[in-house]
């Protein structure tokens, strides 16, 4: 099998603008991943802090190997994104003057097998990216029932087929459980028209894993509770800067920084450029959106 590819960091320059590192700042990076905002933003301080978190111990490890040479300017911390007030607290920071959220997970951790979260890859059907959460997808594909499955692959989804696909786990699971991503492929490609199995813009899986994934890990609800806590520490002038993935997240982030009017100055979506999108598919879909608070 392949070497998981190295994560390349979407939109980096943008994010550099949009934060406008301060060199004694204290800045939290909420998804420090491969470290590839990271190390630019650690790079331009001189006195200031960055706290890193990655709800992933392998994400962090591989963080931690990136940053070794900022030594004391970093921090980094295994933790879920929404707890970024504890974290703060923890570390006896009540302010930052800038956060930053790259959603969604790197292509070293879709390139896992083990992690289940790629239709391409055979492998359990986890989808965990913090391996402490009590629920796996194989879970919720073998207990949820056929409304339920509906449900969450219509609302986290947007899957035009969810009933058929709902029905055929259902006949599928009776016979034994679904533990594989190849196990939940083979039922979604049997369960959509074969135009959309060999002719569509997108695998047919795509839209039932990411919302498999979504509510594995609780994202959307985590998004919602991370724009909440981290506008609430920011300082005045301080930057929060998202970069989105999907039409569910990039919804929750408009409608938010729309709700901070007058307390804040909101700009984006900024998306990729042509040679970005060119050189790295996976930015294609990003969308940067940023957030100045006024007081
Ligand atoms: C797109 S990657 C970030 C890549 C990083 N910006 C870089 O340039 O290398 C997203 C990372 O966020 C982590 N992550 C996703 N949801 C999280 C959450 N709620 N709390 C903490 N980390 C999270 C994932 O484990 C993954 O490592």
């Amino acid at each position: 099998m392949n070497a998981p590819r190295a994560h390349q960091p979407v939109l980096l320059r943008e994010v550099l603008e949009a934060l406008q590192v301060k060199s004694d700042g204290i800045y939290l990076d909420g998804t420090v991943g491969s470290a590839g905002h990271a190390r630019a933003i650690a790079a331009q301080l001189e006195g200031g802090l960055l706290i890193g978190l990655d709800c992933d111990p392998e994400a962090l490890e591989r963080a931690r190997a990136a940053l070794a040479e900022y030594g004391e300017r970093v921090r980094l911390i295994q933790a879920n994104f929404a707890r970024l007030d504890i974290v703060s607290d923890g570390l006896q920071i009540e302010r930052v003057d800038g956060i930053l959220l790259d959603l969604g997970v790197s292509l070293t951790q879709l390139d896992s097998a083990e992690r289940g979260l790629s239709f391409r890859l055979a492998g359990p059907l986890d989808m965990r990216l913090d391996p402490t959460l009590d629920t796996t997808a194989a879970d919720l594909v073998n207990s949820l029932s056929e409304g339920e499955l509906v449900k969450l692959f219509n609302d986290y989804g947007e899957e035009r087929y969810a009933s058929r696909i709902a029905r055929n786990i259902l006949q599928e699971r009776r016979k034994r459980p679904i533990e594989t991503t190849t196990d939940l492929v083979s039922i979604i490609e049997r369960s959509v028209p074969a135009r959309v199995r060999y002719r569509g813009r997108i695998h047919p899986a795509t839209r039932v894993f990411q919302a498999l994934r979504i509510a594995v890990n609780h994202e959307l609800e985590n998004l919602q509770r991370a724009l909440e806590i981290g506008f609430a520490r920011l300082r005045p002038n301080g930057r929060f800067v998202v970069i989105s993935f999907h039409s569910l997240e990039d919804r929750i982030v408009k409608r938010y920084f729309k709700s901070l009017r007058e307390n804040a100055r909101v700009w984006g979506p900024i998306t990729p450029s042509a040679e970005e999108r060119a050189q790295n598919p996976r930015a294609r879909s990003a969308k940067l959106r940023a957030a100045c608070k006024l007081c």
